[in-house]
Formats: structure tokens, C-alpha cells, sequence
């Protein structure tokens, strides 16, 4: 209501604006491989544009950005959900400008729709989704469960393969050689120790949510090169599904899809009340990269590993990675003035 009595209506593009700067800054609840959150949102008058950027790219673990248009896909996916969620349909244009190698994705084309109801379930589940890297219980996930996560997957492009007994335990010997490989190389571990020393800063890994000593799992979860001060207690990963996120192509664009999948796939295992954790070690060194791929027989290629259970009830998890602030990720000057 205006101050003389009359109803004050917002231009419809000051509500889009306004829709675009808020899905962007919603979708900084998107998971990054290490917290880097390698992205810049701009919003312009008609469109909402994602960029990655360069500075938060781990040169030395992901030179080929992989990991990096994974994250990026994830918040990409993050995105269209919170626009679905406040009725705007979007038209996704991945990498719309061969000569901008930054501009992952145009969200573009927007018009009003009737608001996405799952949509609104999904995006309630962003700010609860949280990586716990403690062993799961020995309660097991629910078959149906893991269907509906695969199905997630299929719906963004992806598959998903669960592994069987044999395959887990090929996984376990080749996540230990990861690690191994990752130890012994100084500007690995350089990285790592960058990404894991920066309180305060909003991005990278606190000591809270990194595990006090190495949980007693048959997969070896990530090894940080440092211990946190989340306590594991004594369970073991017995219950734990692992799966691989897998498609046909391994490029950038593939790699986007790859992230909206992951996105699609870990909020679902949110709504399910499964935890999730991704393990990139396996798909950083080319050598156990390779071995993923024998595991898919050679049809595909691996982005992620998945690995799937319940979390243990009794005791507290982890508290939430900090995020950089939304005026840091999301770019408004194209439209200043203009937004509601
Ligand atoms: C592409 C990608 C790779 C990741 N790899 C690992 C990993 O190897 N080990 C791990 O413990 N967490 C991994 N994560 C989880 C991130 O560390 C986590 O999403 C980030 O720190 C933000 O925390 P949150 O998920 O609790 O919001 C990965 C996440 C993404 C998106």
C-alpha cells in the first residue's frame, strides 16, 4: 500500500529482476567440491547469467574444470528450482557463447507459470542438505529410496549405476590408491591445505565439518591432510550404497548436466532423509579415472561417486559449511535501479 492509500503494483520487469537476484542468491546453497563456489551470477534485465570464476578453480586437482562445471551445474539446477518455486519458466541455454568460455549458462526467455509445487518442496530442502562425513548407521536405505534418487538422475540426463558387493570393494582399493597418489603430490596437498585453512572466509572447508580421525569405512572417505573436530564415533559404512554418476560425453557441457543431476539426486536423498557424499579423489588422478571406467564396462564416463546411507540419529552432525555472502556471488549492477 502506498502512502496515499493506493495499491502499489511492481513493473513486471522490476519483479523479474527482483525473481532473478533472489534464485541466484538462493542458489548459493549449491554444494561445491571443496566449498570453493566457483560462480558469478549476473543478473541483466531479461536474463540470468552464470559464470564461473577462475580464481576459485583448483588448478592443481581439477585442471580441466570438471569439478568445477560440476558445482557450477549444481547451482545452476538450484536455480531453476527456486525460479519454478516462485512461477517463472525459464528457457536454459549451457554454454550459450562459444567466444565466453566463463558463460556457463543463460537462463533466459522468461515468462510467468503457476508455481511448481515440487519445486517448492525442493527448494526447502536446499538449506537442510548438508555433506555429513561421518560413517552412516547400519540402518539400510530403503530400496525405493534409492530408485527415486536414480530416477532424479535420469530426469537431468545422468545415470546413476549402484555398485554391487564386488564392485565396492574395487572401489575401495582404488579410492585408497586416490589418496595415496593425492599424499605424495606437494601442490595437491598445497591446495588442499588452502581450501582447509580459511575460516572466516566463507568459502573453503572448517575444521567442524572435517572428521576428528578417519572414519572405519571399507571405502576410504577423502583423506583432508589434516584432522577436523567433527567426532566420527564408532560406526562403520556396512549400510552404506555407493553409486556412480556417470554419462555418455566427458565435456564441459556434460559435465554442467552432470552438476544440475548431482543437484537433482542429492536434494531428492534430502527429501528421503538420506545422506549423501561425493567422492572426487577417485576422478581427480586419470589413473583411477580409468578404473571407473571399467567398472561402467566402457560405456560412459565417471563424474562422481556417490556414496548414499542414514545418517546416525543419536548424535548430532555436522553444522552447516558457511557460504560467501549473496552480494559477493551475485552481480546487480546491469540492473540497478530497477529492482523492487
Ligand atoms: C563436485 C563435488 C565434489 C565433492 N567431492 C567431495 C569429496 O571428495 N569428499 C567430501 O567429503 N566432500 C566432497 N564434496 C562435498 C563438498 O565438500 C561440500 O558440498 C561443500 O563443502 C559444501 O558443504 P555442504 O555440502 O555441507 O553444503 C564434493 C562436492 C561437489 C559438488
Amino acid at each position: 500500500m502506498g502512502r496515499d492509500g493506493k495499491v502499489v503494483t511492481m513493473s513486471q520487469d522490476s519483479q523479474l529482476t527482483t525473481a532473478l537476484a533472489e534464485a541466484a542468491t538462493t542458489a548459493g546453497h549449491a554444494p561445491s567440491v571443496h566449498n570453493t563456489q566457483p560462480w558469478r551470477w549476473r543478473v541483466l534485465p531479461d536474463a540470468l547469467e552464470l559464470h564461473t570464476v577462475a580464481d576459485r578453480q583448483l588448478t592443481a586437482s581439477d585442471p580441466e574444470g570438471r569439478l568445477l562445471a560440476i558445482s557450477c551445474g549444481a547451482a545452476l539446477h538450484h536455480a531453476r528450482l527456486a525460479l519454478a518455486a516462485e512461477g517463472w519458466r525459464a528457457v536454459v541455454r549451457r554454454l550459450p557463447d562459444p567466444s565466453d568460455p566463463s558463460l556457463l549458462a543463460r537462463l533466459t526467455d522468461l515468462s510467468r507459470t503457476a508455481a511448481d509445487p515440487d519445486a517448492m518442496r525442493m527448494v526447502q530442502c536446499m538449506s537442510v542438505r548438508h555433506t555429513d562425513r561421518r560413517p552412516v548407521s547400519d540402518e539400510p536405505v530403503p530400496t525405493d529410496a534409492i530408485g527415486e534418487i536414480a530416477r532424479a538422475v535420469t530426469a537431468e540426463g545422468g545415470r546413476l549405476q549402484v555398485l554391487d558387493r564386488d564392485q565396492v570393494l574395487e572401489l575401495a582399493s582404488t579410492a585408497g590408491h586416490a589418496d595415496t597418489v593425492e599424499a605424495e603430490d606437494p601442490e595437491l596437498r598445497a591446495e588442499l591445505a588452502y581450501w582447509t585453512s580459511r575460516a572466516g572466509a566463507g568459502t573453503g572447508l572448517p575444521a567442524e565439518v572435517l572428521p576428528e580421525q578417519p572414519p572405519q569405512t571399507t571405502v576410504p572417505a577423502r583423506d583432508f591432510g589434516r584432522p577436523g573436530s567433527l567426532p566420527v564415533g564408532p560406526g562403520h559404512d556396512r549400510a552404506a550404497v555407493y553409486a556412480l554418476l556417470h554419462g555418455d560425453e566427458d565435456e564441459r557441457d556434460s559435465w554442467l548436466r552432470a552438476g544440475e543431476a548431482l543437484s537433482a539426486a542429492w536434494l531428492t536423498a534430502t527429501r528421503l532423509g538420506v545422506s549423501m557424499v561425493p567422492l572426487s579423489a577417485v576422478v581427480e588422478v586419470p589413473g583411477t579415472r580409468q578404473t571407473l571406467r571399467q567398472m561402467l564396462a566402457g560405456i560412459g564416463y565417471p563424474y562422481l561417486v556417490l556414496r548414499m546411507g542414514i545418517a546416525d540419529p543419536a548424535h548430532a552432525g555436522p553444522p552447516h559449511t558457511p557460504r560467501l555472502a549473496g552480494e559477493q556471488v551475485v552481480d546487480t549492477s546491469a540492473v540497478r535501479g530497477e529492482r523492487a
